[in-house]
């Protein structure tokens, strides 16, 4: 009894001695993560439900201005935390109490409340600011590109962060509201589904809603004059696509292949169930881009995908990104062959559906263009590093991964796996090795092998992914001739602009 008294004394005393914040045991949040490839990407303590952003934008001047509400719950006993932005701040409140916040590193803001915020209690921050997002820039880029009547944002890994703050980083998604004003004449395009629109004194309110856990970069704002075209696949997918009215020579091709979105998006639903968002489409701003970024529910394609007539590759690959990627996400950016592998295998799969060359045609193809001393070796899909997540060879030997994990395990269960895993992970997050063991599961053996040779090994592998044991004793890299270029090869490689130098 006695001991008990004196220790709670003590530490009582230690309470009113606890000058430090840390001696109380409250202390600052991370300034990320923790991501092995990206440090400072996201941040520590705390994780976001939802972003409820609403802004104002004028086109003649590119000056976005407004206020972004985050709901979040802390995981840990916070003195002051960390959000990532880049645009300029008059104000944070933190549970309706004005906070102190200043500007750190690269993209960080830090906020220090009135009050420190104790482990796991919901937290509400307001932030005020406005800024020119195209003027500001991180790591010497800009993913917000200003266009003659407006302005859109695309970035990955980073593009949020020029128009609002946030927890930046695929592993805390959130669901989101968007509502942007512009002048009257002006439309905004985002996310999800416009639930409503409000004009009042020249200026119009367009209110957008995404109700799935949704990435930071995979948010999107686009602002400008659009065409717009709206239907429903024949399985029922909402469709929403809007085209710049300023696309000149690239708009037909554009059109040809976006307004496929329908009958692609129920064609891949075939192979990863059922399409787990509830609107899709396609968004053509006037960019002088020729890429293309998975967004959730609405891709951005840049013009340029289409100067040489229509691409359904993109559309598919894009589309492909809305099971592996937006729904099922990342949650290191290590882990980039979830997305990329499978996006680009789509596009073998469409190939083989439209009879331009099987997926195994196209892996043999890739096997036999590239001799070992090429570059395209020289990077490991599994494990890229970070000035390669989008690199070539994350994208087409990712997919030749999956070619060689097909002949390992067979179609049956090969085609069981690839749907069942945007299935059983719908929603969430995951590793390559989360993804190794469910296909283990299916499988019922040990794809070590399999993994190691084409994910985590450098160079080229002593066979390339072929059907069986006899295939595989008789091929050798040095061996024979280059296959026929398969149909599809250069739409496949020219689906998307990113891997240029690679090829
Ligand atoms: N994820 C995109 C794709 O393969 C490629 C990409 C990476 C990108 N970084 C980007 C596109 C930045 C636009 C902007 O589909
Ligand atoms: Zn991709």
């Amino acid at each position: 009894m006695r001991k008990r008294l004196i220790v709670s004394a003590a530490s009582a005393l230690s309470l009113f001695l606890a000058v430090p914040a840390s001696a109380s045991g409250f202390q600052p949040g991370a300034d990320g993560v923790g991501d092995p490839y990206l440090p400072t990407a996201g941040n520590g303590g705390y994780r976001v439900s939802h972003y409820d952003i609403r802004l104002k934008y004028q086109p003649t001047t590119d000056e976005l201005e407004g206020t972004t509400t985050i709901l979040a719950t802390t995981t840990e006993n916070l003195s002051r935390f960390n959000l990532d932005f880049v645009l300029k701040v008059s104000e944070v409140l933190v549970n309706g109490r004005p906070a102190t916040f200043a500007t750190s590193g690269d993209q960080e803001l830090e906020i220090t409340p009135a009050r420190p915020l104790p482990k796991g209690t919901p937290v509400t921050v307001v932030v005020r600011y406005k800024d020119v997002p195209s003027a500001a820039t991180l790591y010497d880029y800009s993913a917000w590109h200003r266009t003659p009547d407006g302005g859109v944002v695309s970035g990955e890994p980073y593009g949020s962060t020029w128009w609002f703050p946030n927890n930046d980083h695929p592993s805390n998604k959130a669901t989101y509201d968007v509502s942007v004003m512009v002048p009257n004449g002006t439309q905004v395009v985002s996310n999800g589904v416009l639930t409503s629109t409000t004009s009042q004194a020249g200026w119009t309110r367009f209110n957008w809603r995404e109700n799935k856990p949704q990435a930071t970069y995979l948010t999107t704002l686009a602002i400008g004059k659009f065409d717009i075209t709206q239907d429903t696949s024949s399985k029922g997918v909402p469709i929403y696509n809007a085209y710049s009215k300023d696309l000149g020579e690239d708009a037909a091709a554009a059109r040809a292949s976006v307004e496929r979105t329908g009958e692609l998006v129920d064609w891949l639903s075939d192979y990863f169930g059922a399409y787990p968002f509830s609107s899709v489409g396609g968004l053509v701003p006037n960019i002088p881009s020729s890429g293309a970024l998975e967004t959730q529910t609405r891709i951005v394609y840049g013009p340029g995908l289409f100067a040489d007539g229509s691409n359904t590759s993109v559309v598919v690959h894009e589309l492909a990104h809305q099971w592996y990627g937006d729904s099922v996400s990342l949650s290191r950016w290590s882990d980039i062959w979830l997305n990329e592998g499978f996006a680009e295998y789509a596009q073998f799969l469409w190939s083989e559906h439209e009879n331009e060359g099987t997926a195994q045609e196209l892996a043999d193809y890739a096997y036999a263009r590239y001799p070992a001393d090429h570059v395209f070796w020289t990077v490991k899909p599994g494990d890229p590093g970070v000035d390669h997540l989008f690199a070539w060879p994350v994208y087409l030997r990712g997919a030749m991964a999956l070619q060689a994990l097909r002949n390992t395990v067979g179609d049956e269960t090969f085609f069981r796996i690839l749907k069942g895993w945007p299935t059983e992970r719908r929603y969430g997050n995951a590793t390559v090795q989360d993804f190794q063991a469910f296909a283990e599961r299916l499988s019922g053996r040990s794809l070590a092998d399999v993994f190691t040779t084409w994910l985590f090994t450098l160079g080229k592998p002593a066979v390339g992914p072929v059907p069986n044991a006899a295939a595989a004793a008789t091929a050798r890299p040095s061996e024979g001739a280059l296959p026929a270029e398969p149909k599809s090869w250069k739409k496949i490689q020219d689906a998307n602009s990113v891997h240029a130098g690679w090829k």
